[in-house]
């Protein structure tokens, strides 16, 4: 299956920087119809001024997806604006990286809020739209909702506790969705990304504490996970694990698992003995 994205209505969250902004340019050049949304106001008018540079249509629409408020005003801005919704990318997002131990509630709380709450009601919000989208299709388009995740999702890494389990719930509920949304005909679509070198990454994260060394500067460019959110909607692939290190992992945890645990230990008793060693 191939979806033509021409004329079609996407929503995009997260879409004032990294992945998000280059999921939106790359499918503003493959004539998609956009509305954006994040918090950052100035990043959202600079990037739909690019859009419609690029030639096609283009809202803004900012919000914090934390809100519920927020949340309901961009879908109804979006149906107002545009008249109908098509697809939904999920692509908003925030890390904290640092041991568990020593987090905090508010930590672990924020993390689920975003990751994970903000992007279930945002499903809950789109279905009924979406279903319309399929019901009053006369080419055979398919909607679809793509939820950008993390490896992190499929296993849990060290130090990543928090973001670990909110993609672990985002993938659960993604799965869960693929077979319950077949019946209104929506497409539900994981992406799996490893570590990536989005705009200030490291500026962004909750907190940024983690003793275990993540080579943020080697880590994959944003605009290869942006191509891969692309291609999951338009070649309609269910998972997608992106780049080498997200796919050894992916392909380690169903194939031998206790080779990847036993490397993912070490790693942690190496900067344990390390610590130790210290005065
Ligand atoms: N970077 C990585 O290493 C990595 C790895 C695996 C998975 N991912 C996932 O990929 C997605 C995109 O990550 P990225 O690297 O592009 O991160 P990023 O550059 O930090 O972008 C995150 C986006 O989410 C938006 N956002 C954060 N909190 C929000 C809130 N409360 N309300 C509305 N929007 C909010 C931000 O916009 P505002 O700040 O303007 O609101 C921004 O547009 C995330 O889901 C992330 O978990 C990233």
């Amino acid at each position: 299956m191939r979806r033509d994205v021409r004329g079609r209505v996407i929503l995009i969250t997260g879409a004032s920087r990294g992945i998000g902004r280059r999921v939106a340019v790359r499918l503003a050049q493959q004539g998609a119809i956009l509305a954006v949304t994040a918090r950052s106001e100035t990043d959202l008018a600079t990037l739909t001024r690019d859009l419609r540079d690029i030639g096609t249509e283009a809202e803004a629409f900012p919000g914090d997806l934390t809100h519920a408020d927020d949340r309901q005003r961009i879908v109804a801005g979006t149906l107002a604006r545009f008249g109908r919704l098509d697809g939904l990318i999920n692509c908003a997002g925030v890390c904290s990286f640092g041991e568990f131990s020593t987090s905090r509630e508010e930590i672990v709380r924020k993390v689920l809020e975003v990751n994970f709450f903000a992007a279930a009601d945002m499903i809950r919000l789109a279905t009924p739209h979406l279903t319309r989208s399929y019901e009053t299709a006369t080419d055979g388009w398919k909607p679809a909702i793509v939820n950008v995740a993390s490896i992190c999702g499929r296993w849990g890494i060290p130090s990543l506790s928090e973001h670990c389990a909110s993609k672990h719930a985002l993938v659960g509920l993604t799965e869960a969705l693929r077979g319950e949304f077949e019946r209104f005909g929506i497409d539900v679509l994981l992406v799996l990304p490893g570590l990536v070198r989005s705009d200030d990454l490291q500026k962004h994260l909750l907190r940024n504490e983690g003793k275990i060394y993540l080579n943020f500067a080697g880590a994959q460019p944003p605009d290869e996970v942006a191509a891969a959110v692309v291609r999951s909607l338009v070649k309609n692939r269910v998972e997608q694990a992106v780049g080498f290190v997200s796919w050894w992992v992916w392909f380690g945890k169903r194939m031998f698992p206790r080779v990847v645990r036993f490397f993912m230990q070490r790693k942690v008793w190496k900067f344990a003995r390390r610590e130790r060693a210290q005065p």
